[in-house]
């Protein structure tokens, strides 16, 4: 399976993407990265990593001008999958009609609760006793399309948004190549805005659980 990841930012998921597909445990390859933010530290993460294709396309004024050029990028890439990791634009009409349930998120919290861009620091402020990250399909529902997995880490008194924001992210790192993986097996399936995972092969005992974390069936 060939995956195209879209990035704006330092790149861990992406790196966490290209770690688990050396290792043998995540099969699919990384064929191409765009990102909206020309030179971040991402792009270096997909150079290092042998991405084949980087593509900068800086966000102009005009949204659907974006939406067009994103759009006619990845339908030249023609992947399997394309996955948000860390992307900070909304994503316009024509990419998603052109990859219905083929775009996946991940996002830092347990969804529905703190959706936006400010996550770890709305779990903080709402007193959020546990946390964690969810990946879902995206839809025109900006953080609202069908859940795929979570996994859970217990808030401790002494977190604030940096050491909150680290823990949620270890467990990024194995939840979005673990979705990836459930994909690349052709084992999600959606129906009714639902996701169904099909039964199979699990990631439990294959990989170190981050310490105190709760992981749901299908992981
Ligand atoms: C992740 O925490 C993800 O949840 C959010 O953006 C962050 C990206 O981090 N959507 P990175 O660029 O993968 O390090």
């Amino acid at each position: 399976m060939r995956v195209a990841v879209l990035a704006s930012g330092r790149g861990s998921n992406l790196e966490a993407l290209l770690r688990h597909a050396r290792s043998g445990l995540l099969e699919a390859g990384v064929g191409l990265l765009v990102t909206d933010r020309p030179g971040a530290p991402c792009v270096q993460v997909a150079r290092e990593g042998g991405v084949p294709a980087v593509v900068e396309l800086p966000p102009g004024k005009d949204a659907a001008a974006y939406d067009e050029a994103l759009a006619a990028v990845l339908l030249g890439d023609a992947p399997d999958l394309v996955v948000l990791a860390g992307f900070m634009r909304i994503l316009g009409p024509r990419v998603l009609g052109a990859f219905p349930h083929k775009i996946v998120n991940v996002h830092p919290s347990l969804l529905p609760a703190f959706k936006g861009a400010n996550a770890v620091r709305s779990a903080l402020r709402h007193g959020a006793r546990v946390t964690g990250c969810t990946t879902h399909f995206v839809t025109a529902d900006l953080d609202g399309g069908p859940g795929i997995l979570q996994a859970a880490v217990a808030v401790r008194p002494e977190d604030d948004e940096d050491s909150l924001r680290s823990q949620i992210q270890a467990l990024e790192h194995q939840v979005l190549p673990r979705t990836v993986q459930l994909a690349a097996e052709g084992r999600l399936r959606v129906e009714d805005g639902r996701v169904h995972v099909a039964p199979g092969p699990s990631w439990h005992g294959r990989v170190e659980p981050v310490a105190g974390a709760l992981y749901p069936d299908g992981f």
